[in-house]
């Protein structure tokens, strides 16, 4: 969930200098540039228009350079076997049912491939069987279907306790999977499209009685791979693991608007052990990555852990949440996390823990390092009033522990805020480490790194000079000044 974004004015520093190098000396001009861009713009509207209007728009289509699929499984099927037809108009649910059921009678033969070939292929939600292969071709679109009374309605998630934007049930997702074990998703950077657009549209009118579904949803299960593919538009987070184990992603593009795409998180691991997420494009209109496990007594009863999850080399993009976040919802305590090589830019914030009392559960030994940052509001965040509960029935006792938090090599430019940390007296925010940050600031000179209840300390130099609520420590390890003011506040959200 997020909070209204404020008119930023830092929405347009691209970070030009990474694409510098491709851009022909033609454009020699920002205003060249600019002109050239316009009319990319219209020319895109002017495509998506005719897209949009009439079937015509496979009239538009690349051609494909028909490339063979590779053989992953024993058997493999092509989606039109089974009466498929890639019109973007006909509905092919059935066919996906049907391959299903084909494969599922596979698995001690080792399993079963869909290969979905060039088209779009219109489907309400199916489900995954175990042992099977989704091979996406280049130029292979899933198109979900938005009209909602084709989706059927699952009961809340346990450690949720009800739908995560409404009472009792929700809609399950557009690719959905439950007790499975090895799956596979992958291909030639196909896509799955969950033409979220009408269903934002109807959540910002207040026009739904159920939680939105994720694009893909794959719960209790174990030795899942989702690699080599696109997934944009979901109507809700894109890809949520829910109590699964062994879990990799590897190389997926996400993308949906970075403005009024409410929701729609790239990545959310959620009561998930052993998960890598690698070399992944992520831009949407939510967290790009939020680690959970479970909500506030619900999740506390449920009691499963996020932990031992890897996550690197990846280039992310939020406008209105985090590039990567641990929380809100984390009542199964989410701790063994390493973000490392990753790139945030022009978002709102980079690396963010969120909580609230309430929650119970813990975030402890996390390791962030080798974060680049660019052109950011906010770098490091962690918040513990996000008071948003599912009930009346949570215990404001319950506190969650914030604890071992390392933050190695921190560097970036264009940051407002570098570093706001804000414990609170029920959630202080303990063992915290700074080493090796340098971060070049916009705005301000003071007051941009901000503490409330930290125990820590830096280790060598930082910049920006770190909040007097840390020891200082010198490079080998010696302690320099050990400070005596842990609990004072310097959290001004004004800028
Ligand atoms: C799948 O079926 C379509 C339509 O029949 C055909 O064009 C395509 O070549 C088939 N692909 C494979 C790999 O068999
Ligand atoms: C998928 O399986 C789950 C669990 O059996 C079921 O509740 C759900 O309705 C199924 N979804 C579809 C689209 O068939
Ligand atoms: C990523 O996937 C694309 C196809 O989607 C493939 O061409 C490329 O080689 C993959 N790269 C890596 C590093 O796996
Ligand atoms: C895959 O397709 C997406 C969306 O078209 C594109 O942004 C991305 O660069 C492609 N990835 C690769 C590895 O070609
Ligand atoms: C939501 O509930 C109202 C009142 O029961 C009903 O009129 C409306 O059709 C429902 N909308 C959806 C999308 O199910
Ligand atoms: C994890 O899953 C992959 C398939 O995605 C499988 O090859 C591997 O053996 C599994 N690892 C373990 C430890 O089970
Ligand atoms: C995904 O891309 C990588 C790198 O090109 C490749 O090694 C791998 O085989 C690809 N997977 C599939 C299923 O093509
Ligand atoms: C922490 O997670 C990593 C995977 O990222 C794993 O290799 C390591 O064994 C885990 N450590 C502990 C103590 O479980
Ligand atoms: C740090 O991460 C960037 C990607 O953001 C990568 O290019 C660079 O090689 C990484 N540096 C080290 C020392 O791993
Ligand atoms: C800071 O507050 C925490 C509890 O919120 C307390 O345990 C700790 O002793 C306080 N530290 C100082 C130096 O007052």
């Amino acid at each position: 969930m997020v909070e209204t974004a404020t008119t930023p004015t830092w929405r347009n520093q691209l970070p030009l200098h990474h694409h510098r190098r491709w851009i022909p000396t033609f454009f020699s001009t920002q205003k060249t540039l600019l002109a050239a861009l316009w009319i990319a713009f219209f020319f895109t509207l002017f495509m998506w228009q005719q897209r949009s209007a009439t079937p015509g728009f496979l009239f538009f289509r690349r051609n494909f350079v028909a490339r063979s699929f590779p053989k992953l499984r024993p058997v493999a099927f092509n989606l039109t076997d089974f009466g498929a037809v890639g019109d973007g108009v006909t509905v092919n649910t059935a066919a996906f049912e049907s391959a299903v059921m084909a494969i599922s009678k596979l698995g001690k033969k080792g399993g079963g491939q869909l290969n979905v070939p060039p088209g779009y292929w219109l489907t309400a939600p199916f489900n995954l069987t175990s042992h099977m292969t989704l091979f996406l071709a280049e130029g292979a679109e899933i198109l979900g279907l938005n009209d909602e009374k084709y989706w059927p309605l699952m009961p809340p998630l346990p450690s949720y306790g009800k739908g995560r934007e409404h009472p009792g049930p929700r809609y399950g997702s557009l690719i959905h999977g439950q007790n499975l074990k090895d799956v596979e998703i992958t291909g030639h950077n196909g896509t799955i499209n969950g033409q979220g657009q009408t269903w934002w549209k109807k959540y910002r009118q207040k026009l739904l009685n159920h939680t939105r579904g994720p694009l893909v949803q794959i719960m209790w299960s174990s030795d899942i791979l989702i690699h080599n593919i696109t997934l944009r538009d979901s109507p809700f987070w894109t890809l949520h693991p829910y109590d699964c184990k062994n879990v990799t992603i590897r190389n997926v593009t996400i993308l949906a608007p970075v403005f009024e795409a409410p929701n729609t998180d790239g990545i959310d691991p959620d009561s998930c052990e052993d998960m890598v997420i690698e070399d992944c494009y992520i831009s949407v209109g939510d967290d790009a990555i939020a680690i959970k496990s479970g909500w506030d007594q619900y999740g506390i009863a449920y009691g499963r852990p996020s932990k031992n999850i890897l996550i690197r080399n990846l280039v992310v993009r939020s406008m209105v949440s985090a590039g990567i976040s641990i929380g809100s919802e984390m009542s199964g305590g989410v701790s063994n996390v390493t973000v490392e090589n990753v790139l945030v830019w022009s978002s709102r914030r980079a690396v963010r823990i969120k909580t609230a009392p309430g929650r119970g559960g813990y975030v402890r030994d996390i390791t962030y390092r080798n974060v680049t940052f660019e052109n950011l509001r906010v770098g490091i965040v962690i918040k513990t009033d996000y008071n948003e509960h599912p009930d009346e029935g949570f215990d404001p006792k319950a506190a969650p522990i914030l604890e071992n938090i390392n933050y190695f090599s921190i560097h970036g430019e264009g940051v407002r805020v570098p570093v706001r940390i804000a414990g609170s007296e029920e959630i202080p925010v303990r063992k915290v480490t700074f080493r090796d940050m340098s971060v070049g600031i916009t705005y301000k000179k003071k007051h941009i790194f901000q503490c409330a209840y930290v125990e820590g300390r830096v280790i060598g130099t930082v910049f920006p000079a770190p909040c007097e609520n840390l020891d200082l420590y010198d490079e080998q390890g010696n302690l320099i000044r050990k400070s005596t003011s842990q609990n004072v506040s310097d959290i001004d959200y004004d800028f």
